[in-house]
């Protein structure tokens, strides 16, 4: 059987690893999957159905969740990320989620050479044996401006301020928390995308691949 490339992200939060992903996604013809967007779902139910919500509606949704549903708007806001940052410290909710990305991880529809996932666990606990690993950061300030600009053209009513302190606050979350918490493993390229635009940091990323590919044979 023809082995599949499999790319691994972590990063915090609006650190450009989405956008990243997707352009690697499409120059490698990989199936791509933004694994937040899972626990923003997640989130977005709690808020929309919070006398309902337990794990047993955790469950029925997530064995119904399509690729299509990830891609609604709602999910884009501070209060869900927020949200979803809250119910991602959850052991149980974890579980639950945890075949849906590896399916994605190491069963891409058949069209795709392999997978591309990014989030926070994602090279250590969803694609631990991945061909190729990156830990994506930015400065948080820089992480802060980014997002408010992206919320701003999304016409969400908040302040700079607010979207810093909200990132930050998650920040901690997502590196303190007991279970699954975001950190660089030892096997992760470190690119910190601070000071380079969009495309420059995907042609330092490509670079890393394409030698990793010649080396290799493949990844
Ligand atoms: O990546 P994004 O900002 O959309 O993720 C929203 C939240 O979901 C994060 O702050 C984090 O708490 C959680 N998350 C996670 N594990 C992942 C992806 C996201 O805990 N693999």
């Amino acid at each position: 059987m023809k082995e599949i490339i499999k790319i691994a992200i972590d990063s915090p939060a609006a650190a450009g690893a989405g956008t990243q992903a997707k352009l690697i996604a499409k120059h490698y013809n990989l199936f791509y999957l933004d694994t937040g967007k899972i626990y923003r779902f997640i989130g977005c139910e709690k808020i929309k159905n919070k006398k309902n919500f337990n794990y047993e509606l955790i469950r029925k949704k997530i064995k119904k969740l399509k690729i299509k549903d990830l891609e609604n708007k709602k999910l884009l806001s501070n209060k869900v990320a927020t949200e979803a940052s809250i119910i991602a410290k959850d052991k149980k909710i974890r579980k639950i989620v945890h075949n849906f990305q590896k399916k994605c991880a190491y069963k891409p529809p058949k069209k795709f050479n392999g997978s591309i996932l990014d989030g926070r666990d994602i090279t250590s606990v969803i694609m631990k044996d991945a061909s190729i690993k990156f830990f994506i950061t930015a400065n948080v300030r820089i992480r802060a401006l980014r997002r408010f600009k992206e919320l701003k053209s999304l016409n969400k009513k908040i302040t700079y301020n607010e979207v810093l302190k909200s990132i930050k606050k998650r920040d901690k979350s997502d590196y303190q928390r007991a279970n699954s918490p975001l950190k660089k493993t030892k096997d992760s390229i470190l690119i910190n995308t601070s000071n380079l635009t969009k495309r420059s940091c995907f042609l330092k990323i490509k670079q890393i691949i394409d030698k990793k590919i010649k080396l290799n044979g493949n990844l």
